[in-house]
Protein backbone atom coordinates (compact mmCIF):
# COMPACT_ATOMS: atom_id res chain seq x y z
CA UNK A 1 0.00 0.00 0.00
CA UNK A 2 2.67 2.32 1.16
CA UNK A 3 4.96 1.67 -1.94
CA UNK A 4 1.59 2.20 -4.63
CA UNK A 5 1.21 5.41 -2.45
CA UNK A 6 4.95 6.31 -3.19
CA UNK A 7 4.34 5.69 -7.18
CA UNK A 8 1.32 7.86 -7.24
CA UNK A 9 3.02 10.97 -5.56
CA UNK A 10 5.49 10.58 -7.39
CA UNK A 11 3.55 9.86 -10.96
CA UNK A 12 1.47 13.08 -9.46
CA UNK A 13 4.54 15.06 -9.03
CA UNK A 14 5.92 14.29 -12.34
CA UNK A 15 2.42 14.99 -14.10
CA UNK A 16 2.50 18.60 -12.04
CA UNK A 17 5.69 19.69 -13.11
CA UNK A 18 5.15 18.73 -16.95
CA UNK A 19 1.98 20.76 -17.07
CA UNK A 20 1.94 22.93 -14.43
CA UNK A 21 -1.12 22.67 -11.48
CA UNK A 22 -4.28 21.10 -12.68
CA UNK A 23 -7.05 23.66 -13.54
CA UNK A 24 -10.20 22.57 -14.90
CA UNK A 25 -11.79 24.80 -18.06
CA UNK A 26 -15.11 25.35 -16.40
CA UNK A 27 -13.47 26.73 -13.62
CA UNK A 28 -11.45 29.33 -14.75
CA UNK A 29 -12.64 32.63 -14.55
CA UNK A 30 -11.73 35.26 -17.05
CA UNK A 31 -9.51 38.04 -15.62
CA UNK A 32 -11.82 39.72 -13.05
CA UNK A 33 -15.26 38.12 -14.82
CA UNK A 34 -16.80 35.56 -13.26
CA UNK A 35 -14.63 34.22 -10.49
CA UNK A 36 -16.27 31.33 -9.28
CA UNK A 37 -15.95 31.86 -5.60
CA UNK A 38 -11.95 30.87 -4.65
CA UNK A 39 -11.98 27.46 -3.21
CA UNK A 40 -14.92 27.67 -1.10
CA UNK A 41 -15.24 25.02 0.80
CA UNK A 42 -18.58 23.51 2.53
CA UNK A 43 -19.32 20.74 5.34
CA UNK A 44 -20.09 17.64 3.46
CA UNK A 45 -23.53 16.25 3.99
CA UNK A 46 -24.46 16.26 0.30
CA UNK A 47 -26.88 13.93 -1.28
CA UNK A 48 -24.41 12.66 -3.92
CA UNK A 49 -25.40 9.05 -5.24
CA UNK A 50 -22.23 7.61 -4.29
CA UNK A 51 -22.69 8.62 -0.96
CA UNK A 52 -23.90 6.00 1.45
CA UNK A 53 -26.47 7.60 4.31
CA UNK A 54 -24.20 7.31 7.37
CA UNK A 55 -20.57 7.32 5.35
CA UNK A 56 -19.95 11.12 4.79
CA UNK A 57 -17.67 11.58 1.94
CA UNK A 58 -13.78 12.30 2.41
CA UNK A 59 -13.33 16.01 2.11
CA UNK A 60 -9.92 15.48 1.88
CA UNK A 61 -7.73 13.76 -1.34
CA UNK A 62 -5.53 10.46 -1.05
CA UNK A 63 -2.93 12.88 -0.31
CA UNK A 64 -5.06 14.54 3.11
CA UNK A 65 -5.44 17.83 1.12
CA UNK A 66 -8.84 19.93 1.68
CA UNK A 67 -10.84 19.24 -1.30
CA UNK A 68 -13.01 21.99 -3.32
CA UNK A 69 -16.32 20.43 -3.82
CA UNK A 70 -16.88 22.90 -6.95
CA UNK A 71 -13.90 20.50 -7.82
CA UNK A 72 -15.53 17.44 -6.79
CA UNK A 73 -16.72 15.10 -9.73
CA UNK A 74 -18.25 12.72 -7.78
CA UNK A 75 -20.85 15.70 -6.48
CA UNK A 76 -23.85 16.07 -7.92
CA UNK A 77 -23.63 19.74 -10.86
CA UNK A 78 -26.50 21.33 -7.96
CA UNK A 79 -23.68 21.27 -5.27
CA UNK A 80 -20.79 21.84 -7.07
CA UNK A 81 -22.26 24.87 -8.67
CA UNK A 82 -23.53 26.13 -4.89
CA UNK A 83 -20.38 25.56 -3.85
CA UNK A 84 -19.55 28.32 -5.91
CA UNK A 85 -20.91 30.91 -3.53
CA UNK A 86 -18.92 32.68 -1.18
CA UNK A 87 -19.00 30.99 2.33
CA UNK A 88 -20.26 34.91 3.89
CA UNK A 89 -22.65 35.24 1.02
CA UNK A 90 -27.03 34.71 2.66
CA UNK A 91 -27.25 32.89 -0.13
CA UNK A 92 -26.18 30.22 1.04
CA UNK A 93 -28.61 30.00 3.47
CA UNK A 94 -31.67 30.20 1.46
CA UNK A 95 -33.92 26.54 0.65
CA UNK A 96 -36.71 28.94 -2.35
CA UNK A 97 -36.60 30.86 -5.53
CA UNK A 98 -38.77 33.24 -2.94
CA UNK A 99 -36.31 33.69 -0.56
CA UNK A 100 -33.59 34.51 -3.01
CA UNK A 101 -36.12 36.69 -4.85
CA UNK A 102 -36.91 38.50 -1.45
CA UNK A 103 -33.10 39.15 -1.42
CA UNK A 104 -32.51 40.36 -4.64
CA UNK A 105 -35.35 42.72 -4.05
CA UNK A 106 -34.35 44.21 -0.86
CA UNK A 107 -30.58 44.05 -0.93
CA UNK A 108 -28.44 46.89 -3.01
CA UNK A 109 -24.90 44.44 -4.20
CA UNK A 110 -23.63 47.01 -7.01
CA UNK A 111 -24.97 50.60 -8.22
CA UNK A 112 -27.07 49.71 -10.40
CA UNK A 113 -28.87 48.31 -7.67
CA UNK A 114 -29.86 52.02 -6.80
CA UNK A 115 -30.56 52.68 -10.39
CA UNK A 116 -33.04 50.22 -11.18
CA UNK A 117 -37.28 50.86 -11.32
CA UNK A 118 -37.14 46.78 -10.35
CA UNK A 119 -34.78 43.89 -10.06
CA UNK A 120 -35.08 41.50 -12.68
CA UNK A 121 -34.96 38.30 -10.89
CA UNK A 122 -36.29 35.05 -13.73
CA UNK A 123 -39.04 34.08 -14.38
CA UNK A 124 -40.90 30.05 -15.87
CA UNK A 125 -41.06 26.62 -14.60
CA UNK A 126 -39.43 26.67 -10.63
CA UNK A 127 -38.56 23.19 -11.96
CA UNK A 128 -37.69 23.39 -15.68
CA UNK A 129 -34.92 20.90 -17.18
CA UNK A 130 -33.86 24.17 -19.34
CA UNK A 131 -32.73 26.91 -18.40
CA UNK A 132 -31.94 30.46 -20.55
CA UNK A 133 -29.39 32.41 -19.23
CA UNK A 134 -29.03 36.00 -20.99
CA UNK A 135 -27.26 39.28 -19.98
CA UNK A 136 -29.05 41.67 -18.31
CA UNK A 137 -32.17 42.97 -18.12
CA UNK A 138 -33.03 46.13 -21.01
CA UNK A 139 -35.49 48.95 -20.76
CA UNK A 140 -38.58 46.94 -21.27
CA UNK A 141 -37.49 44.33 -18.39
CA UNK A 142 -36.71 46.99 -15.99
CA UNK A 143 -39.77 48.60 -16.40
CA UNK A 144 -41.88 45.33 -15.90
CA UNK A 145 -39.25 43.08 -13.59
CA UNK A 146 -39.18 40.26 -16.33
CA UNK A 147 -36.59 38.95 -18.28
CA UNK A 148 -36.85 38.96 -21.74
CA UNK A 149 -40.20 41.00 -22.68
CA UNK A 150 -39.03 43.36 -25.22
CA UNK A 151 -38.39 42.76 -29.22
CA UNK A 152 -35.44 40.47 -28.40
CA UNK A 153 -37.79 38.27 -25.84
CA UNK A 154 -40.32 37.67 -28.45
CA UNK A 155 -37.42 36.62 -30.86
CA UNK A 156 -36.59 34.29 -28.16
CA UNK A 157 -39.82 33.00 -27.38
CA UNK A 158 -40.02 32.34 -30.93
CA UNK A 159 -36.99 30.54 -31.17
CA UNK A 160 -37.72 28.31 -28.13
CA UNK A 161 -41.14 27.59 -29.95
CA UNK A 162 -39.21 26.46 -33.11
CA UNK A 163 -37.58 23.75 -31.52
CA UNK A 164 -40.53 22.67 -29.08
CA UNK A 165 -40.44 24.57 -26.00
CA UNK A 166 -42.65 27.00 -24.60
CA UNK A 167 -41.61 30.29 -22.52
CA UNK A 168 -43.63 28.71 -19.47
CA UNK A 169 -41.99 25.04 -19.67
CA UNK A 170 -38.71 26.67 -19.12
CA UNK A 171 -36.98 29.29 -16.82
CA UNK A 172 -35.44 32.35 -18.14
CA UNK A 173 -33.03 34.57 -15.79
CA UNK A 174 -29.91 36.85 -16.63
CA UNK A 175 -26.60 36.98 -15.17
CA UNK A 176 -26.96 40.75 -13.91
CA UNK A 177 -30.28 41.61 -12.12
CA UNK A 178 -30.41 44.75 -12.52
CA UNK A 179 -30.51 47.30 -15.81
CA UNK A 180 -27.10 48.80 -16.87
CA UNK A 181 -27.58 51.99 -18.45
CA UNK A 182 -27.84 52.71 -21.95
CA UNK A 183 -27.42 48.90 -22.16
CA UNK A 184 -23.87 49.04 -21.92
CA UNK A 185 -21.80 45.49 -21.23
CA UNK A 186 -22.01 44.39 -17.19
CA UNK A 187 -18.78 45.11 -15.71
CA UNK A 188 -16.54 42.47 -14.44
CA UNK A 189 -17.26 43.93 -10.73
CA UNK A 190 -20.75 43.67 -11.47
CA UNK A 191 -20.75 40.19 -12.73
CA UNK A 192 -18.54 39.17 -9.70
CA UNK A 193 -21.26 40.35 -7.26
CA UNK A 194 -24.53 39.45 -9.11
CA UNK A 195 -23.30 35.71 -10.10
CA UNK A 196 -23.80 34.01 -7.38
CA UNK A 197 -27.81 34.85 -7.44
CA UNK A 198 -27.50 32.69 -10.56
CA UNK A 199 -25.38 30.09 -9.17
CA UNK A 200 -28.78 29.57 -6.47
CA UNK A 201 -31.41 29.61 -8.92
CA UNK A 202 -28.92 26.82 -11.03
CA UNK A 203 -28.83 24.94 -7.61
CA UNK A 204 -32.48 25.26 -6.79
CA UNK A 205 -34.11 24.82 -9.86
CA UNK A 206 -31.60 22.01 -10.56
CA UNK A 207 -32.48 22.26 -14.90
CA UNK A 208 -30.31 19.10 -16.61
CA UNK A 209 -29.52 21.95 -19.42
CA UNK A 210 -28.70 25.57 -19.57
CA UNK A 211 -28.36 27.50 -23.10
CA UNK A 212 -27.06 31.05 -22.70
CA UNK A 213 -27.84 33.56 -25.19
CA UNK A 214 -24.85 35.91 -26.33
CA UNK A 215 -21.46 35.78 -25.76
CA UNK A 216 -21.66 37.87 -21.98
CA UNK A 217 -23.56 35.73 -21.14
CA UNK A 218 -21.74 32.53 -22.09
CA UNK A 219 -18.29 34.02 -21.28
CA UNK A 220 -19.38 35.33 -17.84
CA UNK A 221 -20.71 32.08 -16.77
CA UNK A 222 -17.99 30.00 -18.22
CA UNK A 223 -15.36 32.21 -17.37
CA UNK A 224 -14.17 32.73 -20.84
CA UNK A 225 -12.84 35.36 -23.02
CA UNK A 226 -13.87 34.21 -26.30
CA UNK A 227 -15.53 35.16 -29.06
CA UNK A 228 -19.46 34.11 -29.70
CA UNK A 229 -18.14 32.13 -33.23
CA UNK A 230 -15.78 30.00 -30.94
CA UNK A 231 -18.18 29.98 -27.87
CA UNK A 232 -21.38 28.50 -29.90
CA UNK A 233 -22.18 25.17 -31.55
CA UNK A 234 -21.05 22.51 -29.15
CA UNK A 235 -21.54 21.85 -25.40
CA UNK A 236 -19.25 23.47 -22.52
CA UNK A 237 -18.66 21.53 -19.31
CA UNK A 238 -20.35 23.52 -15.98
CA UNK A 239 -19.72 21.68 -13.18
CA UNK A 240 -20.84 18.96 -14.76
CA UNK A 241 -23.84 20.55 -16.24
CA UNK A 242 -24.18 20.80 -20.39
CA UNK A 243 -24.40 24.42 -21.90
CA UNK A 244 -24.89 25.59 -25.25
CA UNK A 245 -24.26 29.17 -26.04
CA UNK A 246 -25.65 31.33 -28.84
CA UNK A 247 -26.07 34.31 -30.52
CA UNK A 248 -28.72 36.72 -28.52
CA UNK A 249 -31.84 37.49 -29.87
CA UNK A 250 -30.91 41.12 -29.83
CA UNK A 251 -28.01 40.19 -32.27
CA UNK A 252 -30.15 38.50 -34.70
CA UNK A 253 -32.74 41.44 -34.66
CA UNK A 254 -29.96 43.10 -36.05
CA UNK A 255 -27.75 40.57 -38.08
CA UNK A 256 -30.71 38.11 -39.57
CA UNK A 257 -27.71 36.14 -40.84
CA UNK A 258 -26.82 34.65 -37.65
CA UNK A 259 -30.58 32.88 -37.80
CA UNK A 260 -29.23 29.89 -39.93
CA UNK A 261 -26.55 29.23 -36.72
CA UNK A 262 -28.79 30.12 -34.37
CA UNK A 263 -30.77 27.45 -35.43
CA UNK A 264 -28.69 25.07 -36.06
CA UNK A 265 -27.45 25.22 -32.08
CA UNK A 266 -30.55 24.88 -30.91
CA UNK A 267 -31.45 22.13 -32.84
CA UNK A 268 -28.62 20.40 -31.47
CA UNK A 269 -29.70 21.85 -27.55
CA UNK A 270 -32.82 20.39 -28.11
CA UNK A 271 -31.93 16.44 -29.20
CA UNK A 272 -29.45 16.58 -26.23
CA UNK A 273 -32.85 18.05 -24.79
CA UNK A 274 -34.25 15.14 -25.80
CA UNK A 275 -31.96 12.67 -24.73
CA UNK A 276 -31.37 13.54 -21.10
CA UNK A 277 -35.03 13.93 -19.99
CA UNK A 278 -36.57 12.03 -22.94
CA UNK A 279 -38.65 12.72 -25.74
CA UNK A 280 -41.92 15.52 -25.19
N1 LIG B 1 -31.40 41.00 -23.03
C1 LIG B 1 -30.97 40.18 -22.05
O1 LIG B 1 -29.84 39.66 -22.08
N2 LIG B 1 -31.81 39.92 -21.07
C2 LIG B 1 -33.04 40.42 -20.99
O2 LIG B 1 -33.74 40.12 -20.06
C3 LIG B 1 -33.46 41.26 -22.04
C4 LIG B 1 -32.63 41.54 -23.06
Amino acid sequence: MLVLLQELRSALAHELAIQGPYVPIAATPAAGVAAPAPSVFRSNTGSSPLEEADTPMPTTDLFGNEMDPAEDPTLPPYERIAALIPENSPLRSFNTLAEVEQYVNDTVLIPLDKTRLNAVFGVGNPQADLMIIGEAPGADEDRKGEPFVGRAGQLLNKILEAVGFQREDVYIANILKSRPPGNRDPEPEEVQAHIPILYKQIALIQPKLLLCVGKTAGNSLLGKRSSLAALRGKFHDFYGLPVMATYHPAALLRNPQWKRPTWDDVKLLRAHYDNLVGQS
